[in-house]
């Protein structure tokens, strides 16, 4: 499995790296447009391939795609992150020139290729890759949901003082502070529902902190988180590389599905070789459902700004 991750930052240097340290790749091709940076983070991460235990290849490359020819899987990440106060959605007017040129680049080396994207705003820089260079949808996934889902996971365990490992949620929706939706509902300690521990003001508590999620990262770090973005990706980038069928709510493109067209929205979908095998339909809830409909109302505002 070969995989190319487009932007060397921090988010794109750490999908590389856990993809490195979870030793499923055989290469992994850093590409930034900042001369030699991707060469220098390919360079001090290959040199703890010894130290953590991994065969991974990694390789920088600036600009050159050529590197990148004959990807299974591409991770975009270019574009510039937010900046405490600023909202995903005020990235797009130099994020959608990047993203859209940095796919068909991709796209040139790879005819085969699988695309996730994390650049924001994730579900409009998704919906606008389909557009761009129109890939059978299973091959264009956005990337929102799987990190949105581990930080709910994070505020669950929190508030029921437990280890993550023994909660479960997901969230859905648009990967924004006001379009995501985290099913606070169906969230379980090992198969039993939260509410059976948390008042509904915790409850509360929990979906509002998920929401803002990025948002505080930001407002502490100055600048966009990594950590958790970085492993998320690099476990989809698993999923379909061992071709798991494992389900992750992704920014896929809707052909009707909850009853929406024509826009990338995080639903929950099955990974797997063929990027996604299938969007889950599941039987929401009637508030459910409003609030994925004006989630959606949410990313087509954006959408309508390309
Ligand atoms: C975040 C960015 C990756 O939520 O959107 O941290």
């Amino acid at each position: 499995m070969k995989v190319s991750v487009v932007g060397a930052g921090a988010v794109g240097a750490s999908c590389a790296e856990y993809i490195a340290i979870k030793n499923f790749a055989s290469e992994v091709v850093l590409v930034d447009i900042k001369e030699g940076y991707a060469e220098g983070k390919a360079m001090d991460l290959m040199q703890t391939a010894s130290l953590n235990g991994f065969d991974t290849k990694i390789v920088g490359s600036t600009n050159d795609y050529s590197k990148t020819a004959d990807t299974d899987v591409a991770v975009i990440t270019s574009g510039i992150p937010r900046k405490p106060g600023m909202t995903r959605e005020e990235l797009i007017g130099i994020n959608a020139g990047i993203v859209k040129t940095v796919s068909k680049n991709l796209l040139a080396h790879s005819p085969n290729v699988i695309i996730i994207v994390v650049s924001n705003p994730m579900d409009t820089m998704a919906y606008l890759t389909h557009q761009a260079i129109g890939l059978p949808k299973n091959r264009i996934i956005g990337m929102g949901g799987a990190l949105d889902s581990a930080r709910f996971k994070y505020r669950l365990s929190e508030a029921l003082e437990c280890p993550a490992s023994d909660v479960d949620g997901m969230v859905i929706g648009g990967h924004s502070d006001t379009g995501m939706v985290p099913l606070i509902g169906r969230a379980v300690r090992n198969s039993i529902l939260v509410s059976e521990f948390l008042s509904s003001d915790r409850m509360n508590q929990v979906v509002e902190d998920t929401k803002v999620g990025g948002a505080t990262l930001t407002k502490l770090l100055g600048t966009s988180a990594w950590y958790a973005p970085g492993a998320a990706v690099s476990e989809m980038v698993r999923a379909i590389a061992q071709d798991a069928q494992k389900m992750f709510p992704c920014s896929a493109l809707l052909e009707g599905e909850y009853g929406l067209n024509d826009i990338s929205i995080g639903v929950p979908c099955i990974i797997g070789k063929n990027g996604i095998e299938k969007i889950v339909e599941i039987e929401l809830s009637d508030a459910e459902k409003e609030k994925l409909t004006e989630s959606a109302v949410g990313v087509r505002k954006v959408n309508d700004l390309l």
